[in-house]
């Protein structure tokens, strides 16, 4: 039993992963996306899923291999679809992560045919679209919450922002300042935040090595 609880430290627990971008349809050939590869949520659902737990990975359009046989994958497209299954889960999980790369607005209008080119200018009107985040963290009970963000300026004071705001256990601070680190790279330099304040900085690691230091501040959090 101890053996089993060293080897699987997550078995009996359900984890949620969002992952990879979300597509915005403009109309039936075009979209509003980004350059999210996906490959930071499947390493952590990979990872979840070699500590023993119960995972569900949502994802949005991933050119990535499909993850192991157990780990259970919803493909979605669009931020709403994505918020849909969700928040359909989440109740039944122990842990979230939300490292999907969401469109913060979608075209307001999807059009049915495909548009036909005419004036010289066109404008695409948006709408924003709901925070899946913030919104798992507003009907949080027992569930540990985590969160990404990726800034540009005031990065801590912007994360830390994030990490209250949603209602997070902590938030994983991507660096876009070193090289090898971001949205489309193998590697990520993240430091992690916590709501007291205290930081967790880690060095320029594959985003294997990444998930897995995040699933072990998850274990300790879970047996605290
Ligand atoms: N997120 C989400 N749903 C959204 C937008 C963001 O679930 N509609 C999640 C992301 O998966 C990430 C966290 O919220 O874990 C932070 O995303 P980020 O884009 O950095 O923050 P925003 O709240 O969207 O703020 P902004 O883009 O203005 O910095
Ligand atoms: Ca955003």
């Amino acid at each position: 039993e101890d053996q089993l609880a060293e080897n699987l430290p997550l078995r009996n627990k359900k984890v949620l992963i969002t992952a990879g971008p979300t597509y915005e349809a403009i109309d039936p050939v075009r979209f509003i996306g980004n350059h999210s590869s996906g490959k930071m949520g499947f390493e952590l659902a990979a990872a979840a899923h070699a500590a023993g737990a119960e995972v569900t990975l949502i994802s949005g359009p991933t050119h990535l291999e499909k993850p192991a046989e157990g780990i259970k994958l919803v493909r979605v497209q669009s931020a709403v679809e994505m918020f849909e299954a969700a928040t359909a889960s989440f109740p039944e999980v122990d842990v979230a992560i939300a490292s999907a790369a969401v469109s913060d607005y979608r075209p307001k209008i999807s059009a049915t045919q495909k548009i036909k080119k005419s004036a010289e200018t066109m404008e695409l009107q948006l709408v924003k679209n709901p925070d899946i985040l913030a919104s798992l963290g507003e009907s949080k009970q027992h569930q540990i919450l985590i969160g990404f963000a990726l800034e540009t300026e005031n990065e801590e004071e912007n994360a830390l922002g994030k990490l209250r705001r949603k209602n997070l256990d902590f938030i994983v601070l991507n660096s876009l300042n070193d090289a090898g680190a971001g949205f489309k790279a193998e590697t990520n330099k993240v430091k992690l935040l916590f709501k007291d304040e205290k930081v967790k900085a880690f060095s320029l690691k594959s985003k294997k090595e990444v998930a897995q230091d995040i699933l072990n501040e998850i274990i300790l959090l879970i047996n605290e």
